[in-house]
C-alpha cells in the first residue's frame, strides 16, 4: 500500500470525501464483516453477481467476525450495561477484524477455517493506519437511507468495507472508533445487516460498466438519471396476447419515436400513480420537459407552485 494512501482512520474526517474518485473504476472490492458468511456466499454465487465476479469487475471477501474474537470462547456479544433485554455486539472482534483486514492489501483474508495461529498481531489500545479512501459502513436501521443516489456514490469507490450488525445492537465504540458511514435499507428492522449488505452490493454492482449484458447498463433502471429519477413503465414480451390481454399496439409498430414517447408517458403515469413525490423531486431538479409537464397535467397532476 502506498504511503500516500494511508492516514489514521478518523470517522468524522470530512476530508475523506475528497478521496472519492471522479470516474467509476472498472472494478470494486467489498470486504464484508459478518458472523454469518454463508448468508452471503449463496447469493454471491448466482446470476449477475456471480457473472460480475467471473468478469473480474466485482470482488467480495467475506470475513467471519468470530475468527477475530479475542477470548478463548470466541465471544462476540455481551449483556448491555445498565440492563435491558437482548445482547450487544462487543467492540474488540469487530474492530480487530476491520483493522486487520483494511491495513492489508485487497483480497487478504484468514485461511479457510479461521486458523487462529495465522491471526496477525493486533494492538487493542492503538488504532493502526488505515486507507482513508475506504469507507467503513455499518448496516443499521439507524443509518442514512440507502437509495439509487447513494448506490451511485458508493460505486465511485474502489474498495468498501461493510460491517453487518447483529444481536440487538452494536457497542457504541464501534461507531465512534471505526465506522465512517451508516446505511439503512428501509424503516424496518432485520435480524442483522447481512441482507442489507447484499442489497447494497447488488445495487452498486449493476451500475458498474460491463456488468449488465446490454450497452445502456443500469442507466434506465427505475430511479436512475436516464429515467429522470422516475419509475420505469410497464414492459412486455412474448406472447403478443395472453389471456386476451394484448401487448400495446405501439410496441409492435416498429415506430421508434412513438415507442420512446409511449415509454416516457408510461413512466410519468406510473410515477404519478405510485410515487408522486418523485415527480416533485424531478421537477425541482429540472428533469421534466414542457411535454412531460403537459402530459402530467392532462392526467390531473398539479405541478408544484414554483415550477
Ligand atoms: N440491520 C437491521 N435492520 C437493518 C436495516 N433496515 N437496514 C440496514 N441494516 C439493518
Amino acid at each position: 500500500m502506498a504511503q500516500s494512501d494511508v492516514l489514521e482512520h478518523r470517522p468524522d474526517d470530512e476530508s475523506d470525501n475528497a478521496c472519492i474518485q471522479e470516474e467509476a473504476p472498472r472494478t470494486i472490492h467489498f470486504d464484508v464483516f459478518t458472523l454469518f458468511p454463508p448468508m452471503l456466499s449463496g447469493a454471491l454465487s448466482e446470476s449477475i453477481l456471480a457473472r460480475a465476479q467471473k468478469k473480474g469487475i466485482l470482488h467480495v471477501t467475506l470475513h467471519n467476525i468470530r475468527d477475530y474474537a479475542t477470548d478463548r470462547h470466541h465471544t462476540c456479544d455481551g449483556y448491555p450495561y445498565g440492563g435491558g433485554g437482548g445482547m450487544v455486539m462487543r467492540p474488540e472482534p469487530v474492530v480487530r477484524a476491520v483493522e486487520t483486514v483494511l491495513s492489508r492489501p485487497q483480497g487478504w483474508r484468514l485461511p479457510d477455517g479461521g486458523d487462529r495461529s495465522e491471526l496477525p498481531a493486533w494492538n487493542a489500545d492503538e488504532s493502526p493506519l488505515l486507507p482513508r479512501s475506504t469507507p467503513t459502513i455499518l448496516l443499521t436501521p439507524q443509518g442514512r437511507r440507502f437509495d439509487q443516489g447513494v448506490a451511485a456514490e458508493l460505486s465511485m469507490h474502489g474498495r468498501l468495507a461493510l460491517v453487518c450488525g447483529r444481536y440487538e445492537g452494536v457497542d457504541e465504540r464501534i461507531r465512534t472508533q471505526l465506522i465512517t458511514d451508516e446505511l439503512s435499507i428501509g424503516d424496518f428492522v432485520l435480524s442483522g445487516g447481512e441482507f442489507a449488505a447484499l442489497a447494497i452490493i447488488d445495487a452498486v454492482t449493476r451500475m458498474l460498466p460491463g456488468v449488465l449484458g446490454h450497452e445502456s447498463g443500469a442507466m434506465y433502471d427505475s430511479f436512475s438519471d436516464g429515467l429522470s429519477g422516475l419509475l420505469e413503465g410497464p414492459q412486455y414480451t412474448r406472447p403478443t396476447a395472453f389471456r386476451e390481454e394484448a401487448v400495446p399496439e405501439v410496441l409492435v409498430s416498429g415506430h421508434h419515436a412513438n415507442v420512446e414517447q409511449w415509454r416516457r408517458e408510461q413512466s410519468l403515469l406510473r410515477t404519478l400513480q405510485r410515487r408522486p413525490e418523485l415527480l416533485v423531486q424531478a421537477t425541482e431538479a429540472g428533469h421534466l420537459t414542457k411535454e412531460d409537464r403537459q402530459f402530467l397535467s392532462s392526467r390531473g397532476w398539479e405541478a408544484p407552485i414554483d415550477s
